[in-house]
């Protein structure tokens, strides 16, 4: 096949990338994302600051422009995120004890619960842990409610949309290191006891000097856990030959671990990218394919 989600869609796997509503009126960066991706996740607009502003309002509008176009084109959709620390709205900041612990379970239960039966998987934690494997301290929830809201939020998120699979997404945790040890032995635990989880994310933020050597083989102990396995937030910053064989190992990994479900990259063009001056993406700032482009190409 020649476009990435044709070539992912041989192996049953999708082709994905975050996208901003934003720029549905420009024609490349709307070409490019319906014929070259079969999968999509919102890059803002399903945070809590945006779906929840206000305690109680929700605004569905940016996420709603995704799903929509998605739908339209026969897409997937990845949910990002139900509970983070980071672009977290303002109010939900200053709620101490239970009253955040029941804004936590009210906001999974009016996002995940609006987009019910159209979310193939969500994020459903982001970014819980430290470098060292330990919970993050600071982050407001785990400050606040201690490790156990994790568990408590994908209880919630599986009640509120029984048929998504609800993944734990982090970065920094792409090879066998301590910060994915402590992930592992979070899944381990939460597969033992019978928490719903199905899935582990891995955002993949990489530059070309990011050591790949046990890539393939992390994403492998986790699914041995019985989860799936996605690379949700794929990007490289660099450029040229370093940057397409950084890009082919994690392609050329997911391939090899039959639980790998799919590929999202963090966007389509280097133009618009959270790292835009890193060139870390697979088409360039006039929508050229990289040579980054035809290594995944060849590697699906
Ligand atoms: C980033 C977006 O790309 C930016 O536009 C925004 O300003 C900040 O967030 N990990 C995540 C993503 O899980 O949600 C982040 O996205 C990048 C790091």
């Amino acid at each position: 096949a020649d476009t990435l989600g044709a070539s992912a869609a041989q192996s049953g796997r999708y082709f994905g990338t975050a996208i901003e509503p934003g720029y549905f009126g420009e024609q490349p960066y709307v070409n490019t994302l319906n014929q070259e991706f079969n999968s999509v996740v919102a890059e803002n607009n399903m945070k809590w600051e945006t779906t929840e502003p206000a305690q109680g309002q929700f605004d569905f509008s940016g996420g709603d422009q995704v799903v929509g176009h998605a739908e339209s084109q026969g897409m997937q959709v990845r949910g990002h995120t139900l509970v983070w620390h980071s672009q977290l709205a303002p109010w939900a900041q200053q709620l101490t004890g239970d009253a955040l612990n029941q804004a936590m379970v009210d906001h999974i239960n009016g996002v995940a619960g609006h987009y019910q039966g159209q979310i193939a998987s969500w994020d459903v934690v982001n970014e819980a842990f430290d470098e060292d494997g330990t919970r993050r301290d600071d982050s407001h929830f785990q400050q606040q409610l201690g490790d156990g809201y994790i568990e408590q939020a994908f209880r919630t998120a599986d009640a509120a949309d029984p048929n998504a699979q609800l993944c734990y997404n982090d970065f920094n945790t792409d090879g066998i290191n301590a910060k994915s040890n402590g992930v592992y032995d979070m899944v381990a635990d939460f597969k033992a006891r019978g928490v719903p989880i199905d899935c582990v994310g891995f955002q993949t933020h990489l530059s070309t000097d990011t050591d790949l050597s046990t890539y393939q083989q992390n994403l492998q102990r986790f699914a041995d856990l019985g989860v799936d396995v996605h690379v949700t937030e794929l990007d490289v910053g660099g450029s040229g030959t370093a940057q397409a064989d950084a890009y082919r190992t994690v392609t050329e990994s997911c391939l090899a671990v039959e639980r790998c479900k799919g590929i999202t990259v963090w966007g389509i063009t280097d133009a618009y990218s959270w790292r835009a001056e890193e060139t870390p993406l697979l088409f360039d700032a006039n929508y050229q394919k990289k040579e980054a482009y035809g290594a995944v190409l060849e590697a699906l």
